[in-house]
């Protein structure tokens, strides 16, 4: 469980009220447990339990330690890094305690049927009470906190079939992977920008990430229909362009956070999409061209757009006049995340890494 609040913490930090939900901000997920439970892992099962009992060993159980670094650390940022820094601290909050409770609740709903699968599920849960826990803290040391108990009893959640949910779940685990260990390569370089000591802790973190993605690699390939034939194909593109749209218009648009750390939100995720796609490529059966200019300049328009929309929501115009410059750019979205799904993939057994 994420560690309880103490009395003393509690009075001393106020509950913030949860970011409000948009096409941008982490879901919550729920999925067939019955479909789940019935799962037969024989085609890959030795790797899978060789994954539960890397689980087991429990590499990270000593890592997430507060130290003497984060006395007063909070007090160094000046107001605006403060401000874009609290909004890091809390989507990847929701998006960590995200995971947590659907690995949580699909430990509980099949360890009947399907033991090894929920042992993995339990010692994944593990992890992620641990990250949402520890960025949790962090946001204390802000003066606020998310009251997690709140948000799983008042988010939406999204039904997702089981195969949908390894789609997203492997790719979001992988790019968390890929997002930790840029940013703590980055400021191992570049020390000055290490604005929060939480960055310490990203190095160890990221192979919880990458553990969990190889966990879902290894179930993917025990149901081999999700990865293959022309309908899988389509899935697999479709939910790679999902996540990495979704990614790159959300950075951009808080840019601020990385010029905090030195980095350029744009070249950031350009690497992280880079290295996700690489890596899926092991596992999905195609993968996107990020390589083809077009993406990029794709991507940019999506860019442009939230822009006008976010504007668009902020001013004070009456709800008919919003809708109304609204529209123009809803529909501009929808032909590029069109184009940008119909652009070629690439097929992974043809699939060249770029060199940087
Ligand atoms: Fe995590
Ligand atoms: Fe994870």
């Amino acid at each position: 469980m994420v560690p309880p609040t103490t009395v003393a913490e509690a009075s001393a930090v106020a509950t913030k009220d949860p970011a409000k939900d948009t096409i941008l901000t982490p879901r919550f997920y729920t999925t067939d447990f019955d479909a789940m439970a019935a799962m037969d892992l024989r085609p890959n099962e030795p790797e899978l339990e060789a994954i539960c009992e890397e689980f087991r060993k429990d590499y990270n159980r000593h890592h997430f330690v507060r130290n003497d670094d984060f006395d007063g650390a909070a007090d160094k940022l000046d107001p605006e890094t403060r401000r874009v820094f609290v909004e890091f601290l809390e989507q990847s909050c929701t998006s960590e305690f995200s995971g947590f409770l659907l690995y949580k609740e699909l430990s509980r709903r099949i360890k009947q049927q399907n033991p090894l699968l929920a042992e993995c599920f339990a010692h994944m849960a593990r992890d992620e009470a641990r990250h949402a826990g520890f960025l949790n803290k962090a946001m204390s040391d802000f003066g606020m906190q998310l009251d997690l108990g709140f948000l799983t009893a008042n988010k939406d959640y999204t039904f997702f079939q089981p195969k949908f949910i390894f789609y997203a779940t492997y790719l979001s685990e992988k790019i968390g992977y890929w997002r930790y260990i840029a940013i703590y390569r980055h400021l191992e370089k570049n020390p000055e920008s290490k604005i929060f000591p939480i960055f310490n802790f990203f190095e160890n973190w990221c192979q919880d990430e990458n553990r969990h993605g190889d966990f879902f690699d290894a179930l993917m390939k025990s149901q081999p229909d999700t990865v293959r034939g022309p309908i899988a194909k389509l899935w697999c593109r479709f939910f790679l362009l999902a996540v990495f749209a979704t990614m790159y218009v959300r950075d951009v648009a808080r840019k601020e956070f990385y010029e905090a750390l030195g980095l350029d939100a744009r070249t950031y995720d350009k690497i992280v999409i880079e290295k996700t796609n690489e890596t899926t490529a092991r596992v999905f059966p195609v993968v996107l061209d990020v390589n083809n200019p077009k993406f990029w300049t794709r991507l940019e328009r999506l860019v442009d757009n939230n822009a006008v929309l976010d504007a668009a929501d902020r001013s004070s115009s009456p709800a008919p006049l919003k809708l109304l410059k609204k529209l123009p750019h809803w529909f501009s979205n929808g032909v590029e995340m069109a184009k940008l799904f119909l652009m070629s993939p690439i097929d992974s057994d043809k699939f060249q890494p770029a060199v940087r």
